[in-house]
């Protein structure tokens, strides 16, 4: 069985005292993790260490960054590097989520430099990939997806390809509540693993991990895990409730 994740994207939220009491509600609370399955918490830079000695020895817990700069190190004021992240512990890092790609214009080509240094570190990327509500309407969701999974991670080798954990996020259901279906979201999962597969090989493609992402909460969570090519999700404002993040990791199949 491949990894089953549930990964909380916090976004520019709360403040590290909500933070911390957050992660311990969530600890107080019951949830369990098997071997195949995987909590994530993608908090805003500044928490990060707190968050990792909150969680420091919980299996199968990881604490995420939700983005990095393409270099190692230098004159890049402001940006932080996947070598810090690493020095403080961070193996997990969220690249290409919706509002960066619209806000900070981060391309696919500047996120498959991304990817090759988070790599490069031995660390896992969450690569995130979705269509505005226009291409969804004009029905060609998936020839743009593809797009973004070609130009931004089909120069990896196969071994490569499976340390990339891919979260489809389809924008119009970001914040809005207005969630993809569960048959919206098995179809873009199978269709998407089916491009991984014309380029890697089933086996391979069978491997790798895809979550959805777009208000999931705890009431439909559930139904949308149950799908055969739906891994877990990815959850931005549920994520942020103790009593819904812990419903959306007992959800996990
Ligand atoms: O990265 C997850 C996020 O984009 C989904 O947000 O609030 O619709 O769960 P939300």
């Amino acid at each position: 069985m491949r990894k089953q994740i549930a990964a909380a994207n916090w976004k520019m939220n709360l403040t590290i005292q909500q933070g911390e009491q957050l992660l311990n509600d969530i600890i107080a609370k019951p949830h369990h993790l098997s071997a195949h399955q995987q909590a994530v918490f993608a908090v805003p830079f500044p928490y990060l260490a707190m968050a990792q000695a909150k969680m420091a020895g919980k299996d199968n817990v990881f604490i995420a960054a939700q983005n990095c700069y393409t270099k190692k190190s230098g004159a890049y004021t402001g940006e932080t590097s996947v070598e810090m992240l690493q020095s403080l512990g961070i193996q997990v890092v969220v690249l290409g989520h919706s509002e960066r790609r619209e806000y900070f214009n981060e391309s696919n080509q500047m996120l498959a430099d991304k990817v090759n240094i988070v790599l490069e570190y031995n660390c896992t990327p969450i690569f995130c990939c979705g269509e505005a509500l226009a291409i969804r309407e004009a029905g060609t969701q998936n020839e743009y997806v593809a797009i973004q999974l070609e130009e931004s991670l089909f120069h990896l080798s196969a071994e490569q390809i499976q340390k990339v954990v891919i979260a489809y996020e389809p924008i119009w259901a970001i914040g809005t509540g207005k969630t993809a279906s569960s048959e919206q979201a098995q179809e873009m999962h199978a269709h998407l693993r089916a491009v991984l597969a014309g380029k890697y090989g089933a086996s391979v493609a069978d491997n790798i991990s895809i979550l959805y992402g777009g208000s999931v909460k705890a009431s439909n969570a559930k139904e949308i895990f149950s799908q055969p090519d739906v891994d877990g999700g990815l959850v931005g404002g549920a994520s942020l409730i103790a009593d819904e993040f812990v419903a959306i990791i007992n959800s996990l199949k």
